[in-house]
């Protein structure tokens, strides 16, 4: 069967046919893929049966993938998280653990990695264990935000810069400076990248933001926030909003470019088990 793309959203995702991940992908698919992403922004492929190897093997198709130095959410593996109610010795992570903390802050919309210079490309999460009703995650189509936008506002919204920080989404989260060590706060530096982005691929400009995002450059601190905030509320419309419902071994991949993304509350105890990796930009932005 031959690759092909089911648009499922109104304004992008699309799910794939055709591509069974057990073998490893070609070169000519993997381009598919990449062109679709710049089309589509998530792309859902259901039922793949991988493990580790064959997720590794996807992931590096598009570049080397990101290592994974957060020993919160360390797998064993280099280059996986889990974004999991349960450890690797299958018990329940506390919701007030440093963990779990993290994966409150999943709850945030976010943009995967704005946190970081360069930020994440792309990022792919494969469902390794979920419940009998697991949590959706949405999507947001920051492109479809973007182009909503009058004119005027575009205007003046273009060539502003923002800094996005992790301690910033951290305490909203209720955690205070004081919580990071002086080590932490020297390897994780706040970074800037632009309001407002272009994708190299389709040529189409979008909003770039995220819970990371703290204030704009050169603004009073108070009128930033309350400019991301607006922008954010904005792009979560639903009419720009995917709500993806995951089946078992569904791997998801998407362009963090152009997407935003938030998981949905989950008290289930039965366990989920979401593997993810990611890869970066090649140069900072
Ligand atoms: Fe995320």
């Amino acid at each position: 069967m031959s690759l092909a793309f089911q648009q499922e959203g109104k304004t992008f995702v699309a799910s794939v046919t055709g591509l069974d991940l057990r073998t490893p992908m070609g070169t000519q698919e993997a381009q598919a893929l990449e062109q679709a992403l710049a089309k589509y922004g998530l792309l859902i492929l259901r039922n793949q049966q991988i493990g580790d190897d064959q997720q590794q093997a996807f992931i590096e198709k598009f570049g080397p993938p990101v290592v994974a130095t957060l020993k919160e959410l360390a797998t064993g593996h280099p280059h996986f998280y889990d974004i999991a109610t349960v450890d690797s010795d299958g018990q329940p992570i506390p919701a007030d653990s440093v963990r779990g903390m993290y994966l409150l802050g999943n709850l945030l919309w976010h943009t995967d990695g704005s946190q970081n210079q360069p930020p994440i490309r792309l990022t792919a999460l494969h469902a390794r264990v979920l419940p009998p009703k697991p949590p959706r995650t949405e999507y947001a189509d920051m492109c479809a935000a973007w182009e909503a936008l009058p004119k005027q506002r575009q205007i003046e919204l273009e060539g502003l810069m923002v800094e996005h920080s992790i301690y910033w989404l951290r305490q909203k989260m209720g955690l205070n400076m004081s919580d990071f060590s002086a080590e932490t706060l020297a390897s994780r530096p706040a970074v800037v990248h632009p309001l407002v982005r272009q994708h190299p691929v389709s040529g189409r400009k979008s909003l770039y933001l995220a819970s990371h995002a703290s204030h704009v450059i050169g603004w009073p601190l108070e009128k930033g926030r309350a400019l991301i905030d607006e922008l954010t509320a904005h792009a979560t419309q639903p009419q720009f909003v995917y709500h993806l419902e995951w089946e078992a071994n569904d791997l998801a991949i998407w362009d963090d470019r152009w997407t935003m993304h938030r998981s949905t509350p989950y008290n289930d105890p039965h366990p989920r088990v979401m593997r993810w990796c990611a890869v970066r930009e090649l140069h900072n932005v």
